[in-house]
């Protein structure tokens, strides 16, 4: 099944274009792109339509276009050749795939340049695709700029679609949070047998491929979590390390799921672990209790950072009071990142438009260095899915250098730190629906407390 399961995929579509043309009047082009060639041409990346494609077009088709217009929807794509039936196999008729998704018309490739007088568009992050696009509506349509006029609008409309997701797009959030969850049970579940960190990445990927999910990102499992993104996976495991999992789901219609925990490889934390990871727990614990309606989610930021903060002076690494140190920024020394994002059809959701939806419009995003990579500043509404995911990491390239040691001399206790040197990485992520009156852990039923873990 590689369809939303809940409602017909035409109503669905359909709902959401007539949302679409409530606030947008002009004509709308969107490209879903090709694939990418891996090392020859015959030989590719697994093929994944662009999202805003996907919101409206609900299947990932390949190299195909579609047209909206005051609610009505056109579909352009090509029959299959021979020669790709014969290696791909059968696939459905253009006219089958147009019934299926409700379009009111559908043509080849080639009729699309006739149909392009005043369209919108957004751009498609493969350079094939966003060439085209920009031959053909004769403006620059890239990835990297910043989007102007009618591509503008079209992209603030979309966003407001997006924001805030609807029941069919909770159902898929739903199942990819479900296999994401199961995922992380099986990575706990192998570290007694696993010997190497491949090995447990390994297990918690086989419960999403055997669901025909895809990984939403490129899954972090790692001994080395201070390495934020980390993507190699050779390390052996050794008695005293921590294992950190970034590991998320995508359901076959493109929707995501973004989880961490961290466990130790030995099943029991040392307990210089276990008082970080409490610390970074009372943290995500503290914003989770926090997301209702309406709540700034930088407040919820700068929470999370007063949590660690004063996590941190309890066990006499920091010295002050943790409101003035997160204002010195002294909380970025161990957590350097944002407390998390919008996730939907993209796990940064629609961060292929910069910071345009991530940031409530009128914000920019700040060069602090404690606020720098935050990629959400906007008041929480009902229906928004958002990450909580506070960390703690001793990054060497931070903490050792000489500049930093000099501005911070005062604020930390160097030797006091030496004894968590055990501790290089601890991140807990969880997937939090904002509700009308509160909020709902997609993700609750994995554990986060420390014993439940080591159980
Ligand atoms: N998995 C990437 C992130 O947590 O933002
Ligand atoms: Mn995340
Ligand atoms: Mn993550």
């Amino acid at each position: 099944m590689n369809s939303y399961s809940n409602h017909s995929l035409a109503d669905i579509l359909g709902d959401r274009r007539r949302r679409l043309a409530e606030i947008f009047a002009a004509p709308v082009i969107l490209w879903s792109g090709r694939r990418s060639p891996r090392n020859f041409a015959a030989n590719t990346f697994p093929f994944r339509a662009s999202s805003h494609f996907l919101y409206f077009a609900g299947l990932s088709l390949e190299n195909a276009a579609i047209c909206l217009e005051a609610g009505q929807l056109t579909l352009f794509i090509d029959d299959p050749s021979p020669s790709y039936t014969l290696w791909h196999g059968e696939t459905l008729s253009k006219e089958d795939i147009a019934q299926n998704i409700g379009a009111d018309a559908v043509f080849p490739m080639a009729e699309l340049p006739a149909h392009l007088a005043g369209v919108a568009t957004i751009p498609v992050q493969d350079a094939a695709t966003w060439t085209e696009q920009t031959q053909l509506l004769d403006r620059w349509v890239l990835p990297e700029r910043p989007l102007e006029g009618i591509d503008l609008e079209l992209a603030k409309a979309i966003i407001s679609l997006r924001l805030v997701h609807d029941a069919s797009a909770l159902a898929e959030l739903r199942k990819a949070a479900a296999v994401t969850v199961a995922a992380h049970k099986a990575g706990m579940a192998t570290t007694m047998n696993a010997k190497t960190e491949a090995d447990i990445r390994a297990a918690m990927e086989s419960v999403m491929i055997a669901e025909n999910m895809s990984c939403a990102y490129a899954s972090i499992v790692t001994t080395h979590g201070e390495v934020l993104h980390n993507d190699r996976y050779y390390n052996t495991l050794k008695p005293g390390d921590l294992i950190l999992a970034d590991v998320g789901a995508e359901t076959a219609t493109g929707w995501a799921s973004d989880v961490t925990r961290t466990w130790a490889v030995t099943g029991k934390f040392s307990s210089t672990q276990r008082d970080i990871y409490d610390i970074v727990l009372a943290a995500h614990d503290a914003c989770i209790a926090k997301v209702y309606p309406g709540v700034e989610y930088r407040d919820l930021h700068f929470l999370a950072a007063t949590t660690i903060a004063e996590g941190l002076v309890n066990l006499g690494i920091l010295h002050g009071n943790a409101e003035d140190l997160v204002e010195k920024d002294v909380h970025a020394l161990f957590f350097p990142h944002g407390v998390g994002h919008l996730l939907g059809l993209d796990v940064h959701d629609m961060e292929d438009l910069g910071d345009l939806a991530g940031y409530e419009p009128g914000r920019t995003r700040s060069d602090r260095f404690g606020l720098g990579y935050l990629r959400l500043d906007r008041p929480l509404r009902p229906g928004m899915l958002v990450t909580i995911e506070p960390g703690f990491y001793q990054v060497p390239a931070i903490l050792n250098n000489s500049e930093v040691r000099t501005a911070y001399r005062d604020a930390v206790n160097w030797e006091r730190l030496a004894q968590f040197a055990d501790v290089r990485g601890i991140r807990i992520e969880d997937d939090v629906l904002v509700m009308d009156t509160g909020s709902e852990v997609l993700t609750g039923d994995l554990p986060t407390k420390a014993e439940d873990i080591e159980q």
